[in-house]
């Protein structure tokens, strides 16, 4: 997957609303806008269904991927499930579709992907990556759902004093999506996503407010899924996790 990463196509900064939405504004505002971006710390972080995403300095990884490479591209989703099974790859952990990580069904990270305006008008992949590094522990409501790398590795970290440090991680990281193949459909990713995948049997919520019970993937990497006895294509955007969402 192609990504600017060399030289100042890094770039790192100390503190920002969002990674997404500084993207966003860069991918408007530079001819070549960097492949990564990288903050300390994030006031606002985004989640997926407009949710919040909390982190804290030093403890998470909050970056984006501009894939600026490839505008329009026709199923942007299948990017965000590739750089998740990227992520599983390095982290040892599995994938749950959409594309959340997870280590022994608690959320270890989450993958938020957007399709925002350059400069051009052309509409690039934006790929925005929450990791759970050094927390010891989570607020009561989502101590049972949620878990870092500290507490699913321990003893295995990237870093001094037992701690993964965020930029040494997040380098890591985006070397590894950009040695990743590019997914031009889900048949080339079917495999690689096989390999990592922990969506089978999981009940998650529909739009509609109808429970849902995962199945498998659907031929364009859509969730396949029983509801009310009836088999059921949901697109990414459709579908809202119960248990374990985050
Ligand atoms: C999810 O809801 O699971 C996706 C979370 C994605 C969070 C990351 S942190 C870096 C980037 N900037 C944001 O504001 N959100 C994404």
């Amino acid at each position: 997957m192609t990504l600017h990463l060399e030289g100042d196509g890094f770039l790192v900064i100390e503190e920002t609303e969002s990674t997404q939405r500084l993207a966003e504004k860069l991918l408007t505002e530079c001819q070549n806008p960097p492949g990564a971006v990288f903050a300390h710390h994030q006031t606002q972080g985004k989640g997926r269904h407009g949710r919040a995403w909390l982190s804290s300095r030093g403890d998470s990884l909050t970056m984006s991927l501009i894939f600026s490479e490839n505008p329009d591209t026709p199923q942007p989703w299948l990017i965000g499930m590739a750089v998740a099974c990227a992520a599983a790859g390095l982290f040892h952990c599995q994938v749950r579709w959409p594309n959340d990580l997870v280590f022994r069904e608690r959320k270890l990270g989450g993958v938020l992907t957007e399709l925002l305006p350059n400069a051009q008008g052309r509409q690039v992949p934006v790929v925005g990556i929450g990791i759970n590094l050094n927390q010891k522990g989570f607020p009561e409501d989502l101590a049972p759902i949620a878990t870092s790398l500290r507490l699913a590795h321990p003893g295995s970290a990237l870093g001094d004093d037992a701690e993964w440090e965020p930029l040494k991680v997040a380098r890591r990281l985006a070397e590894r999506v950009s040695e990743f193949p590019m997914p031009t459909s889900w048949a080339d990713l079917r495999p690689i996503w096989g390999l990592f995948d922990a969506t089978q049997g999981k009940e998650f919520k529909l739009g509609d407010g109808r429970t849902a019970r995962a199945i498998g993937i659907g031929p364009n990497g859509e969730l396949l899924a029983e509801a009310d006895g009836e088999p059921t294509l949901v697109h990414a955007a459709d579908a809202l996790f119960g248990p374990g969402s985050r």
